[in-house]
């Protein structure tokens, strides 16, 4: 039996598989833990579960001499000093693909919420103005035949893409590192970003943060977007300046935004939160009942697996 910390109770029944065989320590609901807090609650436990705005500090790592494994509860890693995990033995885990048809999912919510402007038609319904079909009643954009620019071609940016053939979008991606199959598909590969963000009548982010994609989309790069084009983002808020979003939004030259994730989560930006053309969720990418199921028996799976002495079934690179 090993000692299991487990920062917050997850859905389905993976923990009880967990409780089973290890000792399971669950904290109670409560804000994000700083990397301080962390080491103190993971002390001398060999396995951690975490959600991803713990933040796993070298701090974790120098405290926590008995820990072998940090078995993050999302895809996205920025939340982890992976170099002080690797320097210090630690094997890191994510939850990859279980989630990426439910992000690519809630990515075209968005879009299409924006686009045909779903929540001030709800608002406009519950709030007794709904007077009538009219001509011109909340017009919003066609989207056949414009062109989705889709930043980042992991999992979940080419589920994505796969949507908009369906919707009759045309795409137009860019990648760091675009996978070899990419020829096989019907998108056209940008040259550069700067390429990318000059024909993108919707654009949609699916790169992880880092420090090269932190603040990607700046008030230059904003700039370059056609008038009245649209972005999505599911990704992480700190690859868009916020501030500089506002701006473009402010200025009219955006047709809208919907977004996921905020460069303050859960802080949003004031100017943001009155206007009728942003969507706004609360991180919802991976919020479905099966999804964050299939994300609790991963992140356990691969615990039971390291304390096991066996190979990690998703460690991160
Ligand atoms: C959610 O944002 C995740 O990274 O899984
Ligand atoms: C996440 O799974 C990604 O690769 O986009």
């Amino acid at each position: 039996m090993s000692d299991v910390a487990v920062t917050a109770s997850l859905p389905g029944a993976a923990l009880d598989r967990l409780a089973a065989v290890h000792d399971v320590r669950v904290r109670p609901p409560g804000p994000p833990l700083s990397g301080a807090e962390l080491a103190a609650f993971v002390g001398g436990a060999e396995a951690c579960i975490c959600l991803l705005a713990d933040r796993v500090s070298a701090e974790v790592f120098a405290s926590c001499p008995r820990l072998r494994v940090v078995a993050n509860y999302a895809v996205g890693t920025n939340n982890i000093d992976l170099a002080a995990a690797r320097a210090a033995g630690v094997v890191v885990t994510n939850t990859p693909d279980v989630l990426t048809e439910a992000t690519a999912d809630l990515t075209w919510s968005l879009l299409l919420a924006v686009a045909r402007r779903v929540v001030e038609g709800d608002r406009l319904v519950r709030e007794g103005r709904f007077t009538g079909w009219r001509p011109d009643l909340l017009l919003g954009t066609g989207l056949q035949g414009k062109t989705l620019g889709v930043v980042g071609l992991g999992r979940i940016g080419r589920a994505v893409a796969r949507r908009a053939v369906a919707f009759g979008m045309r795409v137009l991606a860019w990648s760091r590192r675009p996978p070899a199959d990419v020829l096989d598909t019907p998108w056209e590969m940008a040259g550069s970003l700067d390429e990318l963000l000059s024909r993108a009548d919707v654009l949609t982010l699916h790169c992880p943060l880092t420090p090269d994609t932190r603040g990607l989309l700046d008030a230059r790069r904003l700039g370059l977007l056609p008038a009245g084009a649209m972005l999505v983002n599911t990704s992480r808020g700190e690859v868009v300046d916020e501030a500089a979003l506002v701006a473009a939004l402010e200025a009219g030259r955006l047709g809208g935004a919907g977004l996921d994730v905020y460069e303050r989560e859960p802080a949003v930006h004031p100017g943001l939160l009155g206007r009728d053309d942003v969507v706004l969720l609360p991180h919802l990418g991976s919020a479905t009942r099966e999804t964050r199921a299939a994300m609790a028996d991963l992140a356990v799976d691969n615990v039971l697996n390291i304390l096991a002495g066996h190979p990690p079934l998703t460690p991160v690179a």
